[in-house]
């Protein structure tokens, strides 16, 4: 979707100029007061819309009167929400562009509910979804139309590499597309390689695919960086449990298990365009768990990169065994923050839902700050704990830890874990495992890959703000 800047909405021709209304109060067209207010009582209650025909009385054919609630529960998320809600009303009367004349502030949530609300995943069906071609907006910014667009371009590239089947999105193919992102440094490590790594714990939850593991390192750098940040993304391509083997219901979409490394792909392809004074490592320890002949087992006791050794409990908790070698990695290359995002547990998914991310970490006010840069950009983060209670369900007789314990607290649990991977650097653990998907549709999003983390992470490392 095209998406244009209006000085003003006066006397452009289009095919529908939409205009936004609080409820009890008046639109900035007389038009639709007239008809809306005055002869229908349209009361502009949140996401409500009003469509009138202007028959020539205009020079756009049709105005959208977009509802935005009480003026004072307004605010930003639910203007997105909003947004989205009129981009899904054109397009079911078949519009093909149209005409934002919201009276509100805010413009970034507005373009980038707009763009949310215009994507289908719809590569697979021979009918392709309706969508609009063209939006054009009044009132806003250049510079937050500008950061809403590149935002908008990382999360559908996120969401759609997501989506993906596994039989698509496989490690392989992640590598590939790490590798054509402009103005990154991209390596690739192979199986051969990452064994010289000594990454016995990440090689050993690919070992029963069919699909060869690939370890991904992109780097993005400018003349004079800040800081070195490396963000580590889950991808697990397709997670079957291994021998620990899912349910079928469970198991359903699983293809989703690298929504963290689709947030770092989306994340470090728009670097470029965003030029943050920071040194960007984007790292993904990409395979599928399966339950090939080669496959690792219970009771196996693998070997990490730092030399902790870890007794395989249950197969099924593979993400913290890959992202265990991953953050070694990271803290081997000296990073000053690192920040994991995964779909780690079903844990989290259990506390929290889809109604925010679980984050843990060992620095507060590091963790603080990605809560805030999370809200600031359209997303929700909940802190957990990661107490040093959860660390003794995790002790082993044989090795130094094991990789499950209780079933209680399980995000914490899976926290600590991962904590043992750590050395001297800031560190935040985000759980997307609750957000990245969606069974049906929520808000702004249809069913399926939301991008989660994409704008929190490139709110975090793009855009400048006051400390
Ligand atoms: N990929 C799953 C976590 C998950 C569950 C993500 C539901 C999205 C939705 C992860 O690898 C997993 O299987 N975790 C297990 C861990 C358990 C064996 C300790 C879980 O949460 O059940
Ligand atoms: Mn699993
Ligand atoms: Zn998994």
């Amino acid at each position: 979707m095209e998406i244009k800047v209006l000085e003003n909405a006066n006397n452009v021709p289009c095919e529908v100029i939409v205009v936004s209304m609080f409820e009890g109060e008046k639109t900035s067209q007389e038009l639709a007061n007239k008809f809306a207010l005055e002869k229908d009582n349209f009361e502009g209650k949140f996401g409500q819309t009003y469509l009138l025909h202007t028959l020539g009385q205009s020079c756009a054919e049709k105005i959208l009167v977009l509802g935005l609630g009480k003026r004072d529960e307004f605010c930003p998320d639910k203007l997105r929400e909003a947004a989205a809600k009129a981009v899904k009303k054109l397009i079911s009367i078949k519009a093909k562009n149209a005409v934002f004349d919201l009276d509100v502030e805010a413009g970034k949530q507005a373009v980038t509910g707009a763009l949310i609300g215009n994507y289908a995943f719809d590569k697979y069906k021979t009918e392709k979804a309706d969508r609009l071609d063209e939006v054009s907006f009044a009132r806003f910014s250049q510079n937050d139309i500008d950061e809403a667009k590149i935002f908008g371009e990382a999360l559908e590239f996120a969401r759609n590499i997501a989506n993906e089947p596994a039989q698509y999105a496989t490690p392989s193919k992640l590598a590939e597309l790490a590798q054509s992102f402009n103005g990154l440094e991209t390596r690739v490590f192979e199986r051969d390689e990452i064994e010289e790594m000594g990454m016995n714990a990440f090689l050993a939850v690919g070992r029963g695919s069919s699909q060869p593991p690939k370890f991904i390192h992109m780097k993005y750098t400018c003349a004079n960086p800040q800081k070195k940040i490396a963000v580590i993304g889950k991808g697990i391509c397709f997670d079957s449990g291994g021998l620990d083997i899912k349910p079928a219901s469970s198991m359903l979409t699983m293809k989703d298990d690298m929504a963290g490394a689709a947030c770092v792909l989306g994340v470090m392809s728009v670097l470029y365009k965003l030029n943050p004074q920071a040194e960007v490592h984007g790292i993904i320890a990409a395979c599928e768990n399966m339950p090939g002949d080669k496959a690792y087992k219970p009771g196996d006791i693998l070997t990490a990169k730092n030399g902790k050794t870890i007794e395989i409990d249950n197969t099924d908790a593979e993400g913290r065994l890959t992202l265990a070698d991953a953050l070694c990695y990271a803290n081997e290359l000296g990073a000053d923050e690192i920040i994991d995002i995964a779909t780690l547990t079903g844990a989290c998914c259990v506390a929290l839902g889809s109604a925010a991310a679980g984050i843990m970490g060992n620095d507060e006010e590091f963790i603080q700050r990605l809560i805030e840069t999370a809200g600031e950009n359209g997303e929700r983060l909940w802190q957990l704990p990661l107490y040093k209670e959860y660390k003794e369900s995790l002790k082993s007789s044989v090795a130094d830890m094991k990789n499950t314990g209780s079933r209680f607290g399980g995000a914490s649990t899976a926290g600590v874990f991962l904590q043992e991977f750590i050395k001297d650097v800031k560190w935040a653990h985000i759980d997307i495992a609750g957000t990245a998907f969606l069974e049906k549709p929520e808000k702004e999003f249809i069913a399926g890959s939301t991008g989660a983390g994409v704008r929190t992470l490139l709110g975090y490392i793009a855009l400048d703000r006051e400390e």
